[in-house]
């Protein structure tokens, strides 16, 4: 099947180029001059529209399998394909998690069949539990290793425990030790994986929330009970670690100024650590939550004013090479709780892209830099380029053609997840996804999905990441 996308402007983080785009069976096959002949049993008309490599979402928790009232990847991937992405890295914690090389591929052979788009897997490390499996699951392709850091985990189930007081202490194998993260550090250097971290110290969280004395009952309490600080000082641990084992190191979801300090400070001393940010702690403050209430708690949680400029100012200047949404949905019921017992987590996969593209038209960051965070800088970090997140013949033909001229509006009744509650429900937003196309075929147009699940696991390629070639427009043939 040959595709051909006319009259848009391609944007990469090297530059942007008045091209058509040639896609033949499934590979980005060339880029032509503008309107040059070309072969080609479908059209797509991008005039005025930006055309980005395939967005790229490395952090969706979809719970499939486990805890499918809460969401499940056919929600999920549907979402993605709405919202522009059109490969999700699917998270670890589900139930079993993927903990193993052979849970990785009996979890990429049970979510091919319902995947709207292209996925990938990440791997999860339990401390000592698994740390002679984490070589396998690097070596079948997960994009890297997750370390919930400080999270205990139920001994029955093997999922998160994210308040320890919720078990008895029989029932949960507690968060694993210094020791333990060190020798997941080694491992993962020995083997050439990537390691991640969700990074909040239980020491501090415990410590904050003891000198808080009740549970949290405004937004207030629980920054207080939840202080940067915890963030700060997991990330300096795992700087640390990095440089003494040379170990590469992953930050998601970081929501603090203090942390982009560091990690910056880390990167210009050779430290071999990237940060991830999301779309909640960069366009949300506490201020928020007034407004918006159970669907902005997160964790960490979405912080200050100082914060959100510091992450912009990480972006712009490369500190943070990946934003991903952190999809986490709960379902509705235990988002009406009361704050301190609704579960942390938000929508967001279908608005990831949204919402960056309104930034960008707001001159929060260039569509260079976009594309850098959305595609090319996510898809290097996790070894997936040059399959994805670029525009080069050879490439998959992913991509996503944005409308800077139109706008959307953020409605809960019109995403696809299975429990809507996005934090930026009614926000009216400048630019609007008209296609997204996955391998060389339109999968959704103008809100619209069209066709089956065609998604394909993408595994981690484990080769050096080949220079690129700048793009250069060629005739038609
Ligand atoms: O808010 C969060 N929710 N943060 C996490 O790190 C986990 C996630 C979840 O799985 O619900
Ligand atoms: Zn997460």
């Amino acid at each position: 099947m040959r595709l051909v996308v006319r009259h848009g402007t391609v944007v990469t983080p090297h530059g942007r180029l008045e091209a058509d785009v040639l896609c033949a069976d499934g590979r980005v096959e060339a880029l032509l001059a503008p309107r040059a002949f070309a072969e080609a049993e479908e059209e797509v008309d991008a005039k005025g529209c930006l055309i980005f490599p395939g967005f790229i979402d490395p952090h969706v928790h979809s719970r499939d399998p486990g805890q499918t009232d809460k969401e499940d990847l056919a929600h999920s991937s549907r979402a993605a394909a709405c919202g522009g992405v059109t490969t999700i890295c699917e998270m670890p914690n589900s139930l079993p998690p993927v903990t193993s090389a052979a849970e990785y591929e009996a979890r990429a052979a049970f979510h091919a069949p319902k995947a709207f788009v292209d996925f990938a897997l990440w791997g999860l490390a339990l401390g000592s539990q698994n740390l002679n499996d984490l070589a396998g699951l690097v070596e079948a392709g997960a994009v890297g290793v997750k370390l919930f850091w400080g999270y205990a985990l139920n001994r029955q189930t093997m999922q998160l425990v994210y308040n320890l007081d919720d078990l008895p202490a029989a029932e949960v194998i507690p968060p694993p030790d210094n020791r333990e993260v060190f020798e997941l550090f080694q491992e993962m250097a020995r083997c050439g994986g990537l390691l991640a971290a969700h990074c909040e110290d239980r020491g501090i969280l415990e410590a904050a929330q003891a000198r808080l004395g009740r549970q949290p009952s405004s937004y207030d309490d629980l920054l207080l009970a939840r202080p940067a600080l915890a963030e700060q000082l997991a990330l300096a641990m795992a700087v640390e670690l990095a440089q003494a084992t040379g170990c590469r190191f992953h930050a998601v979801h970081m929501s603090s100024r203090g942390s982009v300090i560091n990690a910056r400070e880390a990167q210009a001393r050779g430290v071999r650590i990237s940060s991830e940010t999301c779309p909640q702690y960069l366009t949300l403050t506490r201020a928020d939550y007034a407004r918006i209430g159970a669907a902005m708690k997160v964790f960490p949680p979405v912080r200050d004013h100082a914060d959100q400029e510091a992450l912009w100012e990480g972006i712009r200047d490369g500190t943070i090479c990946s934003v991903g949404s952190d999809h986490a949905p709960h379902t509705l019921e235990q988002k009406r709780l009361p704050l301190a017992a609704q579960p942390a987590g938000a929508v967001g996969v279908e608005t990831l892209g949204p919402i960056m593209i309104d930034a960008m038209l707001n001159g929060r960051l260039t569509a260079e830099r976009l594309a850098e965070v959305l595609s090319e800088g996510t898809s290097r970090l996790y070894g997936l380029y040059p399959q994805k997140g670029a525009l080069l013949p050879g490439s998959d033909a992913d991509l996503t053609v944005v409308d800077p001229d139109r706008e959307s509006t953020v409605l809960n009744e019109q995403l696809h997840s299975k429990q809507p509650l996005s934090p930026w429900h009614g926000c009216k937003l400048k630019g609007r996804i008209r296609f997204t196309v996955l391998r060389g075929h339109v999968i959704m147009r103008d809100g619209d999905l069209i066709g089956a699940p065609t998604g394909e696991l993408v595994r981690t390629q484990r080769r050096a990441t080949p220079t690129l070639q700048p793009i250069q427009p060629v005739s038609g043939s």
